[in-house]
């Protein structure tokens, strides 16, 4: 029976793979979870693309699991939380709700071209200044530049005010509010800092970038706080607040309660972002990062973060488990690698996507070297887990570089923190103790946090941050040696994945 004076908050965790939705008690605790996964479509190599539309249903089916799961109706609900895959790009037609193309997900690599057209003399780092980011087709901004330019007509129908724009936030926020009956079109400065189009001291939409990529104003959405009630929902969440919106990464600081200048979390998914609390102020970064939008809740000051994206961890576990077939399910990779001492001299660079940080390399792809007759399955089982940790120690490097903070700990979270061994060797190889939390749903607890702020089911981030508990540490163990000698290979490996893409 479920506790009818206690208050909940709904939080929905629209990411690559799959979308969940989580239900929250007043004191963070989680009451019920639903999950369902959805396609992925890749019509050729590098290009990855999202049906928008399954992804709302897929939303609406976890909504119902979980309220089902937790025994509650809608109306029981104090708010609700969007918290989403950044970068992923729908438009979609503002009189039939239809998107007018598949969403082209943040791993896509079709922009690469216009990325360096863009650039010009400039190179990639053009719009740096005015917006954090490097030139790379992991944006949004060239994503929606290149459907306006491939789909037929589409140009026009912009122009006029017909199509809207949005990451997934704003796709999912105008479906809940009621779409083509009135929904609302908005976005949060977060996922809005993702598109290329934000000024990052303004908080609006940049004119110079807008018309350096030939985007029109009209399609694209209002740029709100990241905990406001954004409108009302309508259909099977029928008057709950729709509250707050974050990328997925940013609700993860939050849900980590990493609200202090210098406190950093890392977040392993599809991808692995490491993200560093930098305060009031953007910081640009000068080796490899990202400046990002952390979060601002309702009329408060922005808090900006450095941010390391990594665009393959996660992913790479699913190819070896789905394209090589070596193991079943996910969670083998650990007994298969723990069967082995080491990596047996192998080492896999998963430049599917090109590398992110902190090389931004379009050209590089994946590569395997060091391989003998020895290696076996195992080691190469190691070799997968290895490339998660020493992608993480490049950026945490960058991240001393740019910032001059020492991490002297690092929050973790995100599905792959249930592998000690993996986590072990985080601990090796950064030279730093990991500590995973309680809660390690920390993406839908940050999205639920913030709603619930907005509504006044909580104070402020004191509170917040009472709810924080430790559940697994894992402390350095490898010699300084070792470590450095590994990491050497490390990055010679990386160096042979550059230029393979011409
Ligand atoms: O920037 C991409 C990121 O938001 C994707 O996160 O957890 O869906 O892999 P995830």
């Amino acid at each position: 029976m479920t506790d009818t004076s206690a208050k909940y908050v709904a939080a929905i965790d629209q990411g690559t793979t799959s979308s969940r939705c989580i239900i929250f008690d007043q004191h963070g605790a989680i009451v019920a979870v639903d999950q369902r996964e959805h396609r992925q479509i890749f019509p050729k190599p590098g290009w990855v693309e999202h049906d928008a539309t399954e992804i709302w249903s897929k939303v609406q089916a976890v909504v119902a699991g979980a309220l089902a799961g937790a025994g509650l109706r809608a109306g029981q609900l104090s708010a609700l939380g969007i918290t989403n895959q950044r970068e992923t790009t729908v438009l979609w037609d503002r009189s039939t709700g239809r998107p007018v193309h598949n969403a082209i997900v943040w791993q896509d690599t079709r922009t690469s071209a216009l990325c360096a057209e863009l650039g010009g003399a400039d190179g990639q780092d053009r719009f740096r200044d005015t917006t954090g980011l490097p030139l790379a087709s992991y944006f949004s901004g060239p994503k929606a530049a290149w459907l306006l330019d491939h789909v037929p007509g589409l140009r026009g129908r912009a122009e006029r005010g017909e199509i809207a724009f949005g990451t997934i936030d704003s796709w999912l926020i105008w479906n809940l509010t009621g779409g083509t009956d009135g929904g609302v079109h908005v976005t949060d400065v977060t996922n809005a800092s993702r598109t290329m189009l934000m000024n990052l001291e303004s908080l609006r939409w940049d004119a110079s970038v807008l018309s350096a990529m030939n985007i029109p104003e009209a399609v694209l959405p209002e740029i709100r706080s990241s905990a406001e009630v954004y409108g009302t929902a309508v259909g099977q969440l029928d008057g709950v607040p729709v509250a707050s919106a974050l990328g997925d990464q940013q609700a993860a600081v939050f849900g980590q309660a990493c609200y202090d200048t210098g406190t950093a979390k890392n977040t392993y998914g599809t991808g692995s972002f490491l993200l560093l609390n930098t305060g009031g102020r953007p910081v640009p970064s000068k080796n490899g990062l990202i400046t990002t939008l952390g979060y601002k809740i309702g009329d408060a000051d922005p808090v900006y973060c450095l941010e390391g994206s990594i665009a393959i961890t996660g992913a790479l576990v699913q190819w070896f488990r789905d394209q090589l077939g070596i193991i079943r399910t996910a969670d083998e990779i650990e007994t298969l690698a723990a069967s082995v001492e080491d990596n047996g001299g192998a080492y896999i660079v998963p430049a599917f996507s090109g590398l992110y940080a902190p090389y931004w390399r379009s050209d590089a792809r994946g590569v395997m070297t060091g391989l003998t007759r020895y290696v076996t399955k195992a080691h190469l089982a190691r070799a997968v887990l290895e490339a998660t940790s020493w992608q993480t120690r490049e950026v945490v490097d960058a991240m001393y570089q740019d910032s001059g903070v020492t991490i002297t700990t690092l929050k973790v979270d995100g599905g792959m923190t249930a592998n000690g061994l993996l986590m072990q060797h985080q601990a090796d190889v950064l030279g730093v103790p990991v500590i995973r939390p309680k809660v390690s749903e920390t993406t839908c607890l940050g999205a639920a946090y913030a709603a619930g702020l907005a509504t006044g089911v909580w104070g402020g981030l004191d509170e917040l941050k009472a709810h924080w508990r430790r559940d697994a540490e894992w402390s350095p163990r490898m010699p300084a040696d070792v470590r450095e000698r590994e990491y050497d290979n490390w990055r010679r490996a990386v160096e042979r994945s550059f230029g393979w893409q011409k």
